[in-house]
């Protein structure tokens, strides 16, 4: 899978990638991300990427030519599945959503900052617009990390053990089971007795049950998702 970035603030992207999972998607070739800088892009003086809002107002918008100029010089060389927009008035984030985006081939994700980009990219080139919560970031950078994490830790063959992302909290719409590792007893306080009993069949239904009940504590708005 290859994700492309384009930012004006490349050096933000630069760490979430060059460790852990994403460094070993990225070493065993199963995803590549390329961090795109807009300011390359520009043919306006002193790399400007912004202007004034039409109208005034408070703040900068993100000029549509850079941004159709990177746009374009990249879709010559990329077939691109979807064109995301990162913004905090797009849809929430979610697995689900994670798990679709991990099928595709190409994705290339667009990093707003300022008060955001001209409405004509948004109208003639973006294919889907993309929350993190509601809450604003003073950049796209951050969210387009946690989808690209999210997302390349789906793949086939990036995580160890295959299974490990199935068991994730929010797939099957529950919260993932408490976990539990050496040794048996800290200061008094034991490990469920039922995980050291070897019985998987016991193991496997403890396991669901703490599920059940972690939801149903914690995010009941899970249990009456389809
Ligand atoms: N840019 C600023 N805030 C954001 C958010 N919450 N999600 C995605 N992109 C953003």
């Amino acid at each position: 899978m290859q994700i492309d970035i384009i930012s004006v603030v490349p050096g933000l992207l630069e760490s979430p990638f060059a460790h852990s999972i994403m460094k070993r998607a990225n070493d065993k070739g199963l995803l590549q991300v390329n961090v795109i800088n807009l300011r390359d892009h520009t043919t306006y003086s002193r790399a400007q990427v912004d202007d004034y809002p039409f109208g005034g107002g408070a703040g900068m918008v993100m000029m549509i030519e850079p941004l159709v100029n990177a746009i374009e010089s990249l879709q010559a060389k990329t077939t691109y599945d979807e064109i995301i927009f990162l913004t905090p008035d797009g849809k929430t984030f979610d697995q689900k959503m994670a798990n679709q985006l991990s099928l595709q081939q190409n994705l290339l994700l667009i990093c707003g900052h300022y008060k955001g980009i001209d409405q004509r990219v948004r109208d003639h080139f973006i294919t889907k617009e993309i929350s993190i919560g509601d809450y604003v970031l003073s950049g796209g950078e951050l969210a387009a990390a946690v989808l690209t994490d999210a997302i390349g830790r789906l793949l086939p063959g990036v995580l160890n053990d295959e299974t490990s992302a199935l068991s994730d909290s929010f797939q099957d719409n529950l919260l993932a089971p408490p976990v539990y590792s050496r040794p048996e007893t800290f200061r008094g306080w034991k490990v469920p007795e039922v995980l050291l009993s070897g019985n998987h069949k016991l193991i496997d239904n403890w396991r669901h049950d703490q599920s059940v009940l972690r939801t149903q504590e914690r995010r009941p708005d899970l249990l009456q998702e389809d």
